[in-house]
């Protein structure tokens, strides 16, 4: 997995200083998927680019900017990088199913930050557009 993407990942490090790669995936049959779906649900930020490049399956984030939602349904081949302080959060369907790389740059900088709001429970939840 990672010998495909390695140029790639080897310049995304390179161009914007991560520390630190892993690859995060999740199948339909994780008998801990409703707690794992549950965890970034609600309205958060980070101290950090959240950074993550699709491999397989998808997910949907979705961007609180100012007064404007942006839902953005990542698929195999996205990568999405959500700026440091945006708040955001993200569901991965109940029946969720990705691999994703993610990139970091600080040991602890992907721990969210949760406002507090329920903006998050007043949009649709993820629902795959495509069979992945
Ligand atoms: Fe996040």
């Amino acid at each position: 997995m990672f010998a495909a993407y390695r140029a790639d990942i080897d310049r995304l490090v390179a161009e914007r200083g991560f520390k630190s790669v892993d690859v995060a995936s999740i199948a339909p049959d994780n008998p801990n998927r409703a707690e794992l779906r549950k965890k970034f649900l609600d309205e958060h930020f980070h101290k950090e680019d959240e950074v993550r490049f699709f491999v397989a399956g998808s997910g949907l984030f979705t961007l609180h900017v100012g007064d404007k939602v942006y839902e953005i349904e990542c698929v195999k081949d996205d990568l999405i990088a959500v700026p440091d302080g945006t708040t955001h959060w993200f569901d991965m369907g109940d029946e969720p199913s990705f691999v994703a790389i993610r990139f970091f740059t600080e040991p602890d900088g992907w721990v969210g930050h949760f406002t507090g709001t329920d903006i998050a429970q007043k949009f649709p939840r993820y629902v795959p557009t495509q069979a992945s």
